[in-house]
């Protein structure tokens, strides 16, 4: 690669089948657009295009994604010896430790772990070593939505990419594919390619894939089995399609070769921000129609499984709630949102907007729900908070929909007890802390209770509170519950899963997510 500093910036020549000359954008925020110029001189050196056997594989970053998939690949490629590395000396130790107290709850995760870890699976804290001996690199870290400077409340903060891409930079010691796994801007691929081709030893080749994961947290080992589709997406060039070919016979060991889907880098990194933002919109269509159903009589269920038996929409992601959560969907709208006002399209950018405007009201119409039924005020009265986690089947928090409506309660000074069957209590503090950055944690703590049981969440409330979808509180004793309540005993059941007919002949005061008392 050359540079060159000129009127309008600092300019590079990057080694490419075809030269191109690109203006280089040090703010990893802005979008940056098309190639300026091309020549057409053959890249230096020549390089094989016959696709890299690849042998190892490290992952940078050890987290819901790295961990996972990872331990997946090492499970069905055994002769890949795969090393997942991160900074975090304890999140390490837990994927090491000898009982298997993994860091994450994840279904079947454990029993893959038990195959591969020892065998071509380990978990380490030595980047440099994983790095430099690996032929393939997943960058899998946490791309968080940025909190301050330009862009902040909507731009990705990629300084956890950069800093791992420079670190492959600064340490690599042979030619490397390196494969974009985390959730990203689109062009992040080629700020990657920059910075690796300005930092590294001489001679030394980077591709770059984009290949986005499309896991859900609950279920993300059954995903990873047998996912609907892998998206690799590659500089259109023979060594990027090269280098496309390396990773998809990674994937070919266990997934369909139709469902692996090879497309251009930059439709890859639009196609998963395209995929959540619809997956979102889908809850966010159902949420608003729940609102009309409460106020109408109607039935969300009757109405969701009405819209989707036609077959152009489809039953899945139909189910109306208190509002989705989790550490993706609202940051990639978000995402959306921004890279749409860079581009100069505020109606686009506004229409994706709206979905995230229409689940904070969802958790916001809910709280209300709850202190408009309780007469009005919930102050000093005793709300059972059931779940903590954003779904079921996870203890993962972020963005959860319980912190909001515990954050609501507590400002309406009621006094709160929680329960999660998967989530640390230390999590939940550390949460509720953020959630309300001007109460100190011992005011918090005055207000909070944690529980151990739902039935003892529920001892001597006013009002139960289902938050998240465990099965685990369709299965409660609730007569036990009804019975150490205050009366009247209410329950808000803000995911559908209670049988809200046998929990009114118990005596409870039951309201349900779009169900509507009937006109
Ligand atoms: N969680 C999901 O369900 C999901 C699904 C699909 C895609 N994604 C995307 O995958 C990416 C990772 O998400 P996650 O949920 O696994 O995040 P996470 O926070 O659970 O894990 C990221 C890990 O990366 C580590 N890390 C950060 N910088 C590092 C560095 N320079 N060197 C080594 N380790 C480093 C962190 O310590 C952390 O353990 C994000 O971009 C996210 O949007 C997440």
């Amino acid at each position: 690669m050359i540079d060159f500093q000129g009127e309008h910036g600092r300019w590079s020549i990057f080694s490419l089948g075809k030269r191109e000359v690109r203006r280089v954008s040090s703010n990893w925020g802005a979008f940056n657009p098309k190639p300026l110029l091309h020549l057409d001189v053959p890249s230096f050196p020549p390089y094989s295009m016959a696709p890299v056997n690849v042998k190892k594989i490290c992952c940078i970053g050890a987290g819901y994604v790295g961990g996972p998939t990872c331990a997946v690949i090492a499970l069905k490629c055994p002769h890949i010896q795969v090393t997942i590395v991160d900074l975090n000396q304890a999140r390490i130790d837990a994927w090491n430790s000898p009982d298997y107290a993994l860091p994450i709850y994840e279904p079947g995760l454990v029993d893959v772990v038990r195959v591969a870890r020892g065998r071509n699976l380990f978990f380490s804290t030595s980047i440099d070593v994983a790095v430099q001996e690996a032929d393939l690199i997943f960058v899998s870290v946490n791309t968080p939505t940025k909190k301050s400077g330009v862009g902040a409340g909507f731009a990705a903060d990629l300084n956890y990419v950069e800093s791992a891409t420079r670190h492959i930079a600064a340490v690599a010691t042979s030619s490397k594919i390196v494969v974009e796994k985390s959730t990203v801007p689109m062009r992040t691929a080629e700020s990657m390619r920059t910075i690796l081709e300005a930092n590294s030893k001489p001679g030394l080749r980077f591709d770059i894939l984009s290949n986005p994961e499309f896991l859900a947290e609950g279920t993300a080992i059954d995903d990873l089995f047998a996912p609907d589709r892998v998206l690799i997406g590659s500089l259109q060039t023979p060594e990027g399609k090269s280098a496309c070919q390396s990773l998809t016979n990674v994937y070919a060991n266990w997934v369909p070769v139709d469902r692996i889907l090879t497309v251009g880098v930059w439709s890859s990194e639009l196609s998963k921000l395209a995929a959540n933002a619809m997956l979102a919109q889908r809850i966010s269509s159902i949420n608003a129609l729940s609102a009309i159903c409460e106020a109408t009589g109607a039935n969300i269920e009757e109405v969701a499984h009405a819209v989707g038996r036609d077959t152009r929409v489809g039953p899945k992601f139909l189910r109306a709630s208190v509002g989705f959560g989790g550490s993706c969907f609202q940051k990639d709208i978000l995402n959306l949102v921004y890279l749409s006002e860079s581009l100069h399209l505020p109606e686009v950018a506004a229409y994706w907007r709206q979905v995230v405007t229409l689940n904070e009201y969802q958790k916001r119409r809910f709280s209300k729900r709850v202190v408009d039924t309780l007469f009005n005020t919930i102050t000093n009265k005793n709300i059972a908070v059931l779940g903590f986690a954003f779904k079921a089947d996870t203890g993962d928090t972020r963005e959860s929909p319980a912190i909001t409506l515990i954050r609501d309660f507590l400002s309406e000074r009621a006094h709160v007890t929680v329960y999660d069957p998967q989530v640390e209590v230390s999590q939940i503090w550390f949460d509720l802390s953020e959630a309300l950055p001007d109460v100190p944690l011992e005011q918090i703590k005055k207000q909070v209770t944690i529980a151990n049981t739902a039935l003892s969440a529920a001892q001597n409330s006013e009002a139960v509170v289902v938050a998240t979808e465990w099965k685990e509180f369709r299965d409660i004793d609730w007569r036990a519950v009804y019975d150490t309540m205050k009366k009247p005993a209410f329950v808000f059941d803000g995911r559908m899963i209670l049988d809200r007919d046998a929990l009114r002949e118990i005596g409870f005061e039951v309201m349900t997510i779009g169900r509507g008392d009937q006109l």
